[in-house]
């Protein structure tokens, strides 16, 4: 095969990882860019990447004295959200992908690709991002070295992860990492001119080899697709690596509260995509819980050990956030806000006259004339979205006003409740709590959650997304479960495990719960649950909160009965929820733990 000559641009490797090198020219042999680019992380070549970006039309930057350092991108319209249907779990045997993952024989898929991957970079630089998922040189953490012609991936993995020369430092001679190879498939031959976010409109593939630890992606420039230190490695690799090895990869924010007498807890949260979990990891407290505090570790993937003392340990991965902008506002979520007031990539969303951004309910009046997420000219009540509705951006951490002071500990911090919860418009109560952990692993098998614009395909349906893993879980969710039974023998103080729904509503079509900060006020009898503090009655659903429970004092325009329409069981809904969780249960069967079985007909005799 061809080898790309060396350009000008060409940078030396600072590694002598031989398996790294060899990787490297393999990838090069079979890709035929017209250079190769080993990243060092450095600011300098970050700030050089962005503006070469802003020549080539894939980046606007933004009014330094509004957004400083701070850029838009606008993705192809059709390359706006992950591609579940385009993702696949290539492990030797199709039962061990399990009924939810799509599969295809490893053999078959390699020959797929090694076709998709010939010659994808022709014209384009190949850029080496040695990354590290977690703390640089922590035991818990794990590298990954993501080889992709798109400079918005590399800057975007740069906010994301920890990155570049030191990670390959640590990696040394000999360490391991796990090969991601990224394409956006669009070859640019000398007479073509290069377009602003260049993908593939045909042909997509997400791609795991779960057995061999490879990730290749082919085809997409956006998010999951593309940022692969973050669902493919830190949810659906080590989904698998988690199993083999007795931890837990989860796709769970992971939040500190800290109450006025100074007791701090840690709880982790599994809601699906676009679902809340960025809002509750940065939750603001309302007025009336003076001297508490809320500080986050995580907002989407956490890694989960049993700790010596027979707790569990949680970090987060990640060192950014991918965020979703609508929505976001000062009332919502002045945390994320300040996260993306500077050292931000937009991506997706409109842009102001005097080079701001804007988003759908970033403010109660829109701006009388926008630049929309298409390029197009934009005025309220023109009947577009300004901001497409899986509009982010990605921001570092290290901006979070909030960031709890262990979000870098490589020791991680033990977990005091796990809560669950989805979007549901009706059945799913407020809050209520699980009477014991094969009780809870039951409760995140069988969550429901109303689809979002996180991923193409039909919005708003409800389907099950247990543990909101769906997309995520690297291996049969089936086995999944029964991981999450197993991880009950390695604890002697599990977390208390709790439901949530912030999003049922009246028969007219009203939120029954205020969210957001509010949200405090359940996470408070939470805590206090954990604490075995505050009383709980005993429901066929479990432990529920009574409405006095539940400190609605300072809510404006609430009343205590709605907030038992919030926390009421409806017994006729919850007849039919058992019957959907057939859906599932049916197609899982064969790998299906039966206590989750026994689970549902002990709920049913309560019912
Ligand atoms: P991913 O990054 O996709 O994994 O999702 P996420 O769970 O971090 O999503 P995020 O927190 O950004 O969710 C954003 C959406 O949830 C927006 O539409 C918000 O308006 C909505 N949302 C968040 N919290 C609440 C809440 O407490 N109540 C209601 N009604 N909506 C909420
Ligand atoms: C999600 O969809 O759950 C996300 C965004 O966190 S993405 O990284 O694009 O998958
Ligand atoms: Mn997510």
């Amino acid at each position: 095969m061809k080898t790309a000559e060396p350009s000008p641009t060409e940078t030396a490797p600072a590694t002598r990882n031989k398996a790294l090198l060899a990787w490297v020219e393999t990838i090069r042999a079979l890709c035929e860019p017209e250079s190769v680019h080993w990243c060092d992380g450095s600011q300098e070549e970050y700030d050089r990447l962005c503006e070469s970006m802003v020549q080539a039309g894939t980046f606007t930057r933004l009014n330094p004295k509004k957004r400083p350092n701070s850029f838009l991108a606008l993705s192809n319209p059709s390359d706006v959200a992950r591609v579940e249907d385009r993702t696949f779990i290539c492990s030797q045997r199709k039962r061990d992908a399990g009924p939810t993952n799509n599969w295809t024989p490893p053999a078959e898929m390699r020959a797929k690709l090694q076709g998709l991957f010939a010659g994808c970079m022709r014209g384009r630089t190949m850029y080496v991002v040695p990354f590290s998922m977690g703390p640089l040189g922590s035991p818990i953490s794990h590298i990954g070295v993501e080889i992709s012609d798109s400079p918005y991936v590399v800057v975007n993995m740069r906010i994301m992860t920890r990155m570049g020369q030191p990670v390959l430092d640590v990696l040394g001679a000999n360490g391991a990492f796990v090969p991601c190879i990224h394409s956006v498939g669009a070859p640019l031959e000398p007479w073509q001119d290069d377009v602003p976010w260049p993908c593939n409109k045909e042909q997509k593939y997400i791609v795991h080899f779960p057995e061999t630890r490879e990730i290749w992606s082919y085809g997409s420039g956006y998010g999951g697709n593309a940022l692969l230190g973050k669902k493919c490695f830190a949810l659906r690799i080590a989904s698998c690596m988690a199993r083999d090895e007795g931890w837990m990869a989860e796709h769970m924010l992971i939040v500190g509260v800290e109450s006025p007498e100074g007791k701090k807890d840690y709880v982790a949260a599994a809601f699906p995509s676009a679902c809340g979990k960025t809002n509750f990891a940065m939750l603001i407290p309302p007025a009336e819980f003076k001297g508490w505090k809320v500080t986050t570790v995580g907002d989407d993937i956490a890694w989960i050990k049993p700790g010596p003392d027979g707790r569990l340990y949680a970090i987060n991965p990640e060192a950014g956030y991918f965020g979703v902008a609508p929505g976001t506002s000062a009332k919502s979520n002045a945390n994320a806000l300040a996260s993306c007031r500077k050292d931000t990539i937009f991506t997706n969303v409109a842009l102001t006259p005097d080079g701001d951004v804007w988003w759908e309910g970033l403010t109660d009046q829109p701006p009388v004339l926008l630049t929309d997420w298409t390029g197009k000219e934009w005025t309220p009540g023109c009947g577009r979205l300004a901001a497409h509705a899986n509009a982010r951006f990605t921001a570092p951490m290290a901006n979070n006003p909030v960031l709890d002071d262990k979000a870098d500990d490589p020791a991680g911090v033990p977990i005091s409740a796990f809560i669950f919860g989805g979007r549901r418009a009706t059945t799913m109560p407020l809050v209520f709590q699980a009477f014991n952990w094969i009780h809870g692993t039951y409760l995140g098998a069988t969550m429901g959650s109303e689809m979002t614009a996180a991923a193409a395909g039909t919005v708003g349906q409800v389907r099950r997304d247990p543990m909101a893993m769906l997309p995520f879980a690297g291996y049969n969710m089936g086995e999944y479960f029964g991981h999450w039974l197993e991880m009950r023998k390695e604890m002697t103080r599990p977390p208390k495990i709790f439901h949530v729904n912030w999003f049922r509503k009246s028969e007219n079509g009203k939120f029954l719960w205020p969210g957001f900060g509010d949200n405090m006020r359940v996470l408070k009898w939470i805590i206090d649950r954990c604490h075995g503090t505050v009383y709980a009655e005993e429901t066929p659903l479990g432990w529920m909160p009574r409405p006095q429970d539940i400190d609605i004092t300072g809510i404006k325009n609430y009343t205590a009965e709605t907030l038992q329409a919030a926390l009421a069981i409806d017994v006729q809904g919850w007849k039919r929820e058992v019957m959907l969780q057939d859906e599932l249960f049916f197609d899982l069967n064969a790998d299906l733990p039966k206590e989750l079985l026994f689970q549902r007909e002990l709920l049913i005799s309560r019912l």
